[in-house]
């Protein structure tokens, strides 16, 4: 079985944030302040309380290089060397994880979005990943406003099916954007045709895996939030000062 160290991490920060505007207008969304942090050390230290070292960010915008000035070469995390990449435009979640494809390099990897924040640990979610032969995991959680994500289909503890931002979601359990994937995900993404938004969508991975079989899930514990809207980044930042507090 391979060590905790040959799994890669890698955080998208890709998209241009126009949902923000005109937070974003000047700066990548994922730099803008989350409580007392930018936005993107939440999922760097989620990743790296995991136990994954070997981490990639995927930048984008007009602004990639601040990434650098700011995180530099990741010794502030304890780490000895961070890697970039950078995606034009705004092709998706999975167009943003294809640019990956040689530095994950036929490892497995932790996928994590760059504007998710979590209370708790991943660690003991990716120890089950390890744990699996091969395929996909992710991590649901529920919520009140599932149609604003990935909505997955529950019975008798098994995903039956995952829409992307459903009129009527079928459950209140949603897909987060911290996702697990052998190296076949490179594959099943080259297969890929963009959706109505023109992107190429993270769920038609993760219903490829379904369809084989081969999708494993955890329902996260602890508080979950994205930050894609105002009203969700000021949630992180409340949620985040609370936990800072304890
Ligand atoms: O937060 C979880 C949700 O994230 C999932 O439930 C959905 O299934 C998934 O599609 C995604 O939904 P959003 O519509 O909220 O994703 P958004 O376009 O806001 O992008 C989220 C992050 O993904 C963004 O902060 C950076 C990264 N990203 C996104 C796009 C579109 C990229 O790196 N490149 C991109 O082109």
């Amino acid at each position: 079985m391979p060590e905790m160290s040959d799994l890669k991490g890698v955080i998208l920060c890709g998209g241009l944030g126009k949902r923000l505007e005109p937070l974003t207008r000047i700066t990548n969304k994922h730099l803008l302040p989350v409580y007392n942090k930018p936005m993107v050390y939440y999922p760097l230290e989620t990743l790296i309380g995991s136990g994954i070292k070997d981490i990639m960010i995927v930048t984008g915008g007009n602004n990639a290089g601040d990434f650098l000035r700011l995180i530099g070469n990741g010794s502030e995390f304890g780490l000895h060397h961070i890697n970039y990449t950078y995606q034009r435009g705004e092709g998706g979640i999975a167009e943003a994880l294809r640019l990956t494809e040689h530095f994950v390099d036929g490892s497995r990897v932790v996928v994590i979005l760059g504007d998710n924040i979590i209370g708790g640990s991943i660690k003991k979610y990716v120890e089950r990943f390890r744990g699996q032969d091969n395929g996909a995991r992710v991590l649901v959680k529920k919520v009140s406003d599932p149609e604003r994500f990935g909505v997955a289909e529950i019975k008798d503890g098994r995903i039956l099916s995952i829409e992307e931002k459903p009129r009527k979601p079928k459950s209140n359990f949603v897909i987060t954007g911290i996702y697990m994937y052998d190296a076949k995900v490179f594959e099943i993404i080259k297969t890929l045709k963009p959706s109505s938004r023109g992107e190429l969508e993270i769920t038609d991975v993760n219903n490829a895996y379904l369809r084989d079989g081969r999708l494993s899930y955890d329902i996260l514990e602890g508080w979950w939030t994205d930050c894609g809207l105002p009203e969700t980044i000021y949630r992180a930042s409340t949620l985040a000062r609370k936990k800072g507090l304890r």
